[in-house]
């Protein structure tokens, strides 16, 4: 089964937004956020995105690399938006980006951008297929175009890493 019977929905139905304060407990003894709790906020935001557009229960089923681009401290307000850039068939490309906002300046940096990849299950928990998604503007035809590569590159390294073992 494949998806092309389904009717196609704009990116901006996905599009989802976290908005967090640093507390203590994420942090490490330097007053720093730890990387795994940015981690975890953009699974969250990013599942949201794939569920919004699939409405259906999604798994994380990878998670392209991430970095660290500015340090997130305790007080900071941690910004996340992520959206649908590509629907393949029960698999959807998500991009998730980060910024970091000084509450007492108001000066904002973008901390991190991370594409991962969600699959929507059915009743029994089988991936099913999802409505591809209908980019509008020319950012969102960007991303569509370049999420094609990613998966050709992710293809390719899972390829490798079965072939491997
Ligand atoms: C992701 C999962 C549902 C795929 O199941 P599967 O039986 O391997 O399914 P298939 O081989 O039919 O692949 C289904 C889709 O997932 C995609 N997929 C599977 N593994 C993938 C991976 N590592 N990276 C990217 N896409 C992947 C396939 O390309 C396919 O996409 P398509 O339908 O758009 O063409 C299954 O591996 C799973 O449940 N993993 C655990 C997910 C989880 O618990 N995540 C939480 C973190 S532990």
């Amino acid at each position: 089964m494949n998806n092309s019977a389904l009717e196609g929905r704009p990116v901006r139905e996905s599009r989802s937004e976290y908005t967090q304060v640093a507390l203590p407990n994420d942090a490490n003894i330097l007053g720093s956020v730890l990387g795994g709790h940015i981690m975890q906020l953009i699974d969250l935001c990013g599942g949201l995105a794939a569920w919004r557009h699939a409405r259906k229960p999604v798994v994380t089923a990878s998670v392209d690399n991430i970095s660290f681009l500015h340090p997130v401290r305790v007080g900071h307000v941690i910004i996340l938006k992520s959206s649908v850039n590509r629907v393949f068939n029960s698999s959807m490309e998500v991009g998730v980006k980060v910024w970091v906002e000084d509450r007492n300046t108001g000066e904002v940096h973008h901390t991190s951008s991370a594409y991962l990849t969600f699959v929507a299950l059915d009743e029994s928990g089988r991936p099913v297929s999802v409505a591809p998604v209908l980019p509008e503007t020319e950012d969102e035809r960007r991303r569509f175009e370049q999420a094609g590569r990613h998966r050709d590159g992710r293809l390719l390294t899972r390829h490798d890493s079965s072939c491997s073992k």
